[in-house]
């Protein structure tokens, strides 16, 4: 409860400021675009079934449309899209942590081929979740943003990725045996573990350092804390 508490706190915080709120939704846009940045995500032409290729096209259109409805959202609160390094990017910091590569290989039989595509849906499924939960927290801190444009964005961002969400995590039992699916989606769900708690904790310590005069002086110390608090628990985790 503390934690929604303070989370909820801090998109408000954050919207309240319009270049700290286009510097997180900088860091949205760049998980968005990075399926441009590697040669393994969306493996669709590995992929039989027509629907769940269609599927996996639609979604990668999306994203695609999450990049421009971002940038323009930065652009209405006056800041300009940045580039960041890696280590911004929820995407690449996921995959620092999962064992299982689904890049498929040429010497790959049919099982295997599905097996690397069941990874990548798992590892999108859980980065999807992390992103639909964090902005509903950051939608729910815009009705005060400066811009309207802002929510509506959100709005329609985290719809899809709800909807990204839930056919993810179906496709996989499509894809491999029961048991397989569940070992699959159990190692995914550790590394999104460990992966939110070092971005979060990452990000939120560069923008309490590189924006300290945004941040409100009371709640400085608190979020400080935060930061440094998931820093710990990742050791136990
Ligand atoms: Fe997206
Ligand atoms: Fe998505």
């Amino acid at each position: 409860m503390i934690i929604h508490t303070i989370k909820r706190r801090l998109h408000h915080d954050i919207v309240a400021d319009p270049i700290l709120h286009a510097r997180v939704l900088n860091l949205y846009l760049c998980g968005e675009a990075y399926p441009h940045q590697v040669d393994d995500y969306f493996p669709i032409r590995h992929v039989q079934c027509s629907d769940l290729a269609s599927k996996m096209r639609n979604h990668l259109a999306e994203e695609d449309k999450h990049v421009a409805l971002y940038s323009k959202a930065i652009k209405k609160l006056g800041a300009q899209v940045i580039q960041l390094p890696n280590d911004c990017i929820f995407n690449h910091v996921i995959r620092g942590q999962t064992a299982n590569p689904w890049a498929v290989q040429p010497t790959d039989k049919q099982d295997q081929v599905n097996d690397r595509v069941a990874n990548f849906l798992a590892h999108a499924h859980f980065l999807e979740r992390r992103i639909a939960r964090s902005l509903e927290f950051h939608l729910e801190a815009c009705a005060q943003a400066s811009t309207d444009y802002a929510a509506k964005a959100v709005a329609a961002v985290l719809q899809d990725e709800q909807g990204h969400v839930t056919y993810t995590a179906a496709a996989i039992y499509d894809l491999v045996p029961t048991q397989r699916a569940k070992t699959i989606l159990a190692s995914h769900a550790q590394s999104e573990r460990r992966a939110n708690l070092e971005f979060s904790a990452g990000q939120l310590k560069r923008l309490l350092f590189e924006e300290s005069d945004r941040w409100p002086v009371q709640r400085k110390p608190i979020y400080q804390a935060c930061a440094f608090a998931m820093r710990e628990v990742l050791h136990l985790v």
